[in-house]
């Protein structure tokens, strides 16, 4: 596994520290088809080796419900600097955000046509309880 998200880290965090605005419209929420369904089968495969070991869903679905009205790029931050708990950092950025989009749809979100992608937009999307 290649560990460029140690490095790349810092610099997603002070774009999302910097780059939100006070009074920034977030217009969209996790349930407006904000990741693809391509990102959710991939997400399984790295939730499945990375994450199910330690956490069952019922665990993701009461986390969102305290992350909710949170910018989803909060959240994807979070499980980046922290998980998985024995290896923080250790996965891609796009296995982080991958594993997001399977966490979504497992608690009931739908897949759409925009690709979740921390760069673009994420801190714009609320998260809403399940
Ligand atoms: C080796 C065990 C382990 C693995 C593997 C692991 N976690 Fe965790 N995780 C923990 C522990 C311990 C905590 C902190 C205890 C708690 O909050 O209940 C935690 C907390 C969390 C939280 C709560 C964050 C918050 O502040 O609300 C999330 C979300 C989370 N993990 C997601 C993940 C994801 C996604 C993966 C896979 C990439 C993962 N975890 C892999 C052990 C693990």
């Amino acid at each position: 596994m290649i560990k460029s998200a140690n490095l790349a880290a810092g610099a997603v965090i002070l774009v999302g520290l910097f780059g939100a605005q006070p009074g920034l419209s977030q217009d969209k929420t996790v349930d407006d088809g904000v990741f693809t369904a391509a990102q959710v089968a991939s997400g399984q495969t790295v939730y499945n080796s990375q994450c199910k070991p330690c956490h069952n869903m019922r665990f993701y679905r009461d986390t969102l419900r305290s992350w909710s009205n949170q910018p989803l790029l909060y959240l994807w931050e979070n499980i980046m600097g922290t998980m998985p708990a024995d290896n923080p950092g250790s996965l891609m950025f796009e296995e982080y955000t991958d594993v997001i989009a399977y966490i979504l749809s497992e608690n009931g979100f739908p897949a759409g046509e925009a690709t979740l992608d921390p760069d673009n937009g994420m801190d714009a999307i609320k998260i809403i309880a399940p």
